[in-house]
């Protein structure tokens, strides 16, 4: 959103402070931020954390087009969660995708029978979502909405995010893992997919300002008190923005037992 720093004379560190709701810039800067982002101060001091609410996605332009970004095939990690909440005993699931995207693992969700909230920040994507879940006659509800604060009124059989959470910033991660695991039900789960800050690893070419690599265990740690059904490392190709390159990953499962371990 903000190419604008230079002429703030502001740290890109403080200026995604505002945009993630953690901080409000100085009044003494509030006219000249008004003008670079056309809105009066009145907006800016009322507006319901304006900056945050007006980000796009940085996957717009790519969900703009007609063909599926990520595709239509649903992930291995979303197979695996059907598979292991199979066995259990509820008729009705209800599952949280945070960051959708397109809707592919959304869609194969619902069409498991699982009542789907997909929560995505890119309007483009949104609307591919509902194109896909049309075509597939398929029932999603779907938030449009930034994940960065977004408070979860439901509660979940499954929270899940297949590699969305990087655009979490790191000293805000805690509250919002701990806000997935208060509003999932006894016996309920969460599956994450994250991108691992790795020495050998490249940064992926197409990775943004705001995304910020997890370290090796941030997600276990994040789980200790909960069951961990699964937790692995793996190396990925990938050939987003065309260009191939890899991700380091980690991934979890992690199952709410009710108890407590520590
Ligand atoms: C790497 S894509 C993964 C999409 C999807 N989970 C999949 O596997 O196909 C990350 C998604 O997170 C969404 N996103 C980014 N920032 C977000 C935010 N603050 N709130 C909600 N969604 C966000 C992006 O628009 C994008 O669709």
């Amino acid at each position: 959103m903000f190419n604008n720093e230079l002429l703030l004379n502001v740290t890109p560190q403080a200026v995604s402070k505002w945009e993630n709701g953690n901080s409000l810039p100085d009044t003494a800067l509030l006219p000249l931020l008004g003008k670079l982002l056309g809105v009066s101060i009145d907006r800016l001091l009322t507006g319901n954390n304006l900056l945050a609410m007006e980000q796009v996605s940085p996957y717009d332009k790519e969900y703009e087009k007609e063909e599926y970004y990520w595709g239509l095939q649903h992930s291995v990690l979303a197979e695996q969660v059907v598979r292991i909440m199979q066995g259990d005993s509820r008729l009705e699931k209800r599952i949280l995708d945070i960051g959708s995207g397109e809707g592919r693992d959304a869609i194969f969700f619902a069409k498991g029978d699982y009542i789907v909230d997909a929560l995505e920040l890119s309007k483009p994507g949104i609307e591919k979502i509902k194109h896909y879940s049309h075509l597939t006659g398929c029932n999603i509800n779907i938030i449009h909405a930034n994940m960065i604060g977004y408070d979860i009124i439901e509660f979940y059989d499954v929270v899940y995010s297949m590699g969305s959470l990087q655009f979490l910033p790191p000293e805000q991660r805690r509250k919002h893992f701990d806000k997935y695991k208060q509003h999932t039900r006894t016996g309920g789960i969460n599956a994450h997919l994250v991108f691992v800050e790795k020495p050998f690893i490249e940064v992926a070419p197409d990775w943004q300002r705001n995304e910020y690599l997890y370290t090796s265990g941030d997600l276990a740690g994040y789980y200790h008190d909960w069951e961990i059904i699964q937790c692995e490392e793996k190396i990925v190709d990938c050939n987003s923005a065309s260009i191939p390159h890899q991700h380091a990953v980690n991934y979890i499962i992690a199952k709410n037992h009710g108890g407590s371990f520590s």
